[in-house]
C-alpha cells in the first residue's frame, strides 16, 4: 500500500517554525508562524483560561461523550459573540470544531455535499492552508485579486470586477478581519458591496474568522461579518478560538450556519453534523468547556476582555514603531503601510532570496512569501531588525 505513495510536500509554515526549533542561535528571531506573544517571547496561557481549566478540573464530573454538536453553551456564546444579533437565533446553528481548520473543513466537506466539485473563490494571497484544505473536501479552488502590494491595501475593484465573473452558487471564501497573510481588511462599505454582489449573482459567502479581537477590537472586527450577515440570506462562518482565547494546542472553533429559514439551516446543520459523525464522530471537549466557562462567567469574560485588548493594543503598537523604525532605517515611507494593517499578519514584499537571507545570515525567520508575525517583533531590536531587512531589501 504505503509504496503506492509520494512524501506529501511539506507545510510551508509548519516546516518553517521547526527549523526555527532546530537553530541554536541565542538571538534568533521567529517572525513566523501565526502565534500571540508577549514582550518576553512567550506564548502565554490567558489568566481566565487558567482560572476556568482549573474549574473545570475540580469540577467536571464526568468524560462521557459531549455529543455531536458539542458543548451547546459554548454553541450559543460563540454565536453570541461572533454575530451579535445580526441574525435571528431561528437562522443561526452553530457546532463545536476542532480549531478553525476543523470548521473550515466540516463546512466545506457540508457545501460539497450540497453542490459537489463547486467553485470556492479565495483570495490572492490566502491562508497556504486553504487551498489544500479546500480542496481536499472536494471543492475547486479559484482565485480573486485581493492585495496591491504597491499600496499595502485591497484592489476592491479588481476582486469586485472577479467575482462579477462567478456563477451562481459558487462559494466565496472571506477572511473576516485580519487578513493572512496581509492584514490589508474590507472596510465595511466594501463588506456590504460584497453582500450585494453576492445576493445579485448568487454566491454563498463563507468566512474564515481566526482572528477576532486582534485587530480593531472584538466589536469592531465583527463589523463587516455581521454587515454581510444582515443582507444576505446564507451565509457559513469558521471561527477559531485558537488566537484570541490563546488555547491554540486545545483545538477549539466553532461552525456556524445562517440559513434563509429555520427549515433551511436545520437541514444543512444535519447534513453538517452528519459529516462530523462520519468524520471525528464528536468533538474534543476540554478546550471548549474552559471557553465556555470563561464566557458565561462575567468576572472571567471582563478580565478575558481586558487581557485581548492589551494583547491587541501591543500589536498596534508594535505595528507603528516598526513602521517608524522602517523610515529611519530605509528613509522612505516605503513600509509605512505596516502602521495600517490590521492584526498579526503584514507581508514585507521581499523575494525568497532575500527572505533566505535574512534567515542564514541574521536568524531572522519569516514566511516565504515575506509574511512576518507582527507579535514576534521586541521592541529593544526593532532598529536592529528593520537595518537588516532594509540592506537586504536593497
Ligand atoms: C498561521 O497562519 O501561521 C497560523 O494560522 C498557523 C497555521 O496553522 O498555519
Amino acid at each position: 500500500m504505503f509504496e503506492k505513495l509520494q512524501p506529501a510536500p511539506p507545510d510551508k509554515i509548519l516546516a518553517l517554525m521547526a527549523q526555527y526549533r532546530e537553530d541554536s542561535r541565542t538571538d534568533k528571531v521567529d517572525l513566523g508562524v501565526g502565534v500571540y506573544k508577549d514582550a518576553d517571547g512567550n506564548t502565554a496561557i490567558m489568566r481566565a483560561i487558567r482560572a476556568a481549566a482549573k474549574r473545570l478540573h475540580d469540577e467536571q464530573t464526568t468524560k462521557t461523550y459531549v455529543g455531536l454538536q458539542g458543548d451547546k453553551d459554548f454553541c450559543a456564546a460563540m454565536g453570541e459573540i461572533v454575530l451579535g444579533d445580526a441574525v435571528s437565533a431561528d437562522r443561526l446553528r452553530v457546532c463545536q470544531a476542532p480549531g478553525g481548520s476543523g470548521a473550515l473543513s466540516i463546512i466545506a466537506m457540508m457545501l460539497n455535499r450540497a453542490r459537489p466539485g463547486a467553485t470556492v473563490w479565495i483570495s490572492d494571497p490566502s491562508w497556504p492552508n486553504h487551498i489544500p484544505l479546500l480542496s481536499g473536501a472536494g471543492l475547486t479552488p479559484q482565485s480573486y485579486p485581493y492585495y496591491d502590494a504597491a499600496t499595502g491595501s485591497v484592489r476592491f475593484d479588481e476582486m469586485k470586477e472577479a467575482l462579477r465573473g462567478a456563477a451562481a452558487g459558487d462559494i466565496v471564501l472571506l477572511h473576516g478581519c485580519c487578513h493572512n497573510p496581509t492584514g490589508a481588511d474590507l472596510t465595511v462599505p466594501q463588506w456590504e458591496a460584497i453582500a450585494d454582489l453576492c445576493n445579485e449573482k448568487g454566491l454563498f459567502p463563507f468566512v474564515d474568522f481566526a482572528y477576532l479581537g486582534f485587530g480593531d477590537g472584538l466589536e469592531e472586527d465583527c463589523a463587516g461579518l455581521r454587515a454581510l450577515a444582515r443582507r444576505v440570506p446564507e451565509l457559513a462562518i469558521a471561527a477559531s478560538c485558537s488566537k484570541n482565547f490563546a488555547v491554540y494546542r486545545e483545538r477549539v472553533g466553532a461552525a456556524m450556519l445562517v440559513g434563509a429559514n429555520a427549515l433551511d439551516v436545520d437541514t444543512a446543520f444535519s447534513q453538517l453534523l452528519s459529516v462530523t459523525r462520519s468524520v471525528y464522530s464528536m468533538p474534543p471537549d476540554h478546550g471548549a468547556a474552559i471557553v465556555r466557562i470563561v464566557l458565561d462567567d462575567p468576572e472571567l469574560r471582563a478580565d478575558w476582555m481586558e487581557e485581548l485588548e492589551g494583547m491587541r493594543s501591543r500589536m498596534v503598537t508594535l505595528r507603528r514603531d516598526f513602521a517608524d523604525a522602517l523610515r529611519r532605517a530605509s528613509n522612505s515611507g516605503r513600509y509605512d503601510f505596516i502602521a495600517d494593517q490590521k492584526g498579526m499578519f503584514s507581508r514585507l514584499g521581499l523575494a525568497t532570496e532575500q527572505i533566505d537571507t535574512l534567515r542564514n545570515e541574521h536568524g531572522i525567520y519569516i514566511v516565504g512569501d515575506s509574511r512576518i508575525n507582527i507579535a514576534g517583533l521586541h521592541h529593544d531590536k526593532l532598529d536592529d531588525l528593520a537595518r537588516a531587512i532594509v540592506a537586504v531589501a536593497g
